[in-house]
């Protein structure tokens, strides 16, 4: 009797909405069309070193589609390639790649799912040149993975930073305060460009572009001189103020990319209040960017994700994640991701309509 095909899937990196869409609709096209076994490792490639998973059956995948988060748990930190590992109080990196392989060997897992941002897919990357047939999926809210046009999540993210942008209106036009709402985005101020529009931010503040701290208080006084006795800045997390350095909230010290962004709000709101004398205020969305239920949107980019990232595994298309480009679902090489964040061109056309109606993106 021919053995039963086995698909293994895992969520990677920070959490994002429609990580369960992606795995229900891809379990679900896999029992149903292949027939196949479909197994969940858990936290990540966390799961994956320590054989740590749990069956996906159709029934543990229906009733999902809403929900926020990842069912089989997620790590940012689990690198299989540069597993941090604490020896009295020191801290050391050992490659415990071979054990993950040998996982992966011992449960016969005919393709590895990985869903993720950039690490991961990295990681997924250096597994497919070790021989595991791996497709990916592209994660993040922060909207910045090369090789595709946009990621599940970000839709999402923008929503709610924007229903946080409204909010902040109506109290900063009572109290007459510059309001700064900070949001997610590391190397990238996608969420900070959209949201900013869709919410009218006065000044929009993004990693691509250091801001001068002279030009954002004149744009502020002026528009007080003028009557407005209010503005909204929305500003990234990793957005810095020239010839100064972002703002580091904390070091994880297990983590590959060891920095964690955060605080620059505050930063910039003492500035400001000092070179303005303008009652100021800060809000750091953060986290509340990630949770929650997908946009009707993201489910359907998740669910059509999953259901490709199926067909990739039918098609044995295995190096490549599932890429979005002009509207069209592409395999895209997994080394590509590898290449560095997709950042935003300065000449984009959301920058430029934002200029032609007097946003101020801090230059
Ligand atoms: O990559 C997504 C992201 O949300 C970044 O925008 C942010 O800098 C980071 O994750 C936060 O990670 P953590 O969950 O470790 O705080």
């Amino acid at each position: 009797m021919k053995r039963k095909m086995r698909v293994a899937i895992l969520t990677g990196g920070g959490d994002c909405p429609g990580l369960n869409a992606v795995i229900r609709a891809a379990t679900k096209k896999i029992i149903n069309d292949q027939g196949a076994e479909v197994i969940g490792f858990k936290d990540g490639y966390e799961g994956l070193i320590n054989n740590r998973y749990r069956r996906l059956n159709y029934k543990d995948v229906s009733g999902i589609l809403t929900l926020g988060g990842t069912i089989l748990g997620t790590s940012n930190i689990a690198n299989p390639y540069r597993y941090a590992t604490k020896v009295g109080k020191r801290l050391e990196f050992r490659d415990v790649s071979k054990k993950a392989l040998r996982n992966i060997k011992r449960l016969k897992v005919d393709c590895l799912i990985c869903i993720g941002g950039d690490g991961t897919l990295h990681i997924a990357s250096k597994l497919y040149r070790d021989a595991v047939p791996v497709v990916g999926v592209p994660k993040t809210i922060d909207n910045d993975i090369r090789g595709t046009d946009t990621t599940f999540g970000f839709d999402t993210a923008v929503y709610i930073a924007t229903e946080g942008i409204d909010r902040i209106h109506t109290t900063a036009q009572s109290h007459h305060r510059i309001m700064i709402v900070e949001v997610m985005g590391r190397t990238a101020g996608w969420i900070a460009l959209y949201s900013g529009l869709a919410g009218g931010g006065d000044i929009i503040l993004i990693p691509e572009i250091p801001y001068d701290i002279e030009k954002v208080a004149r744009v502020v006084k002026g528009r007080n001189k003028k009557g407005k006795k209010f503005s909204i800045i929305v500003i990234a997390e990793g957005a810095r103020e020239k010839g100064r350095d972002v703002v580091v909230k904390r070091i994880i010290k297990e983590s590959t990319i060891q920095a964690r962004l955060g605080g620059v709000g505050f930063a910039l709101e003492e500035r400001l209040e000092e070179i303005t004398g303008l009652a100021t205020r800060t809000v750091v969305m953060g986290h509340l960017l990630r949770g929650g239920t997908p946009t009707p949107f993201d489910r359907i980019l998740a669910t059509q994700l999953g259901t490709k990232a199926a067909e990739f595994f039918e098609q044995k298309k295995f190096g490549c994640m599932v890429g979005i480009r002009g509207g069209k679902f592409v395999p895209v090489p997994l080394r590509e991701v590898a290449k560095g964040p997709r950042v935003i061109p300065l000449n984009h056309t959301l920058i430029k309509a934002g200029r032609s109606i007097n946003t101020c993106f801090g230059d």
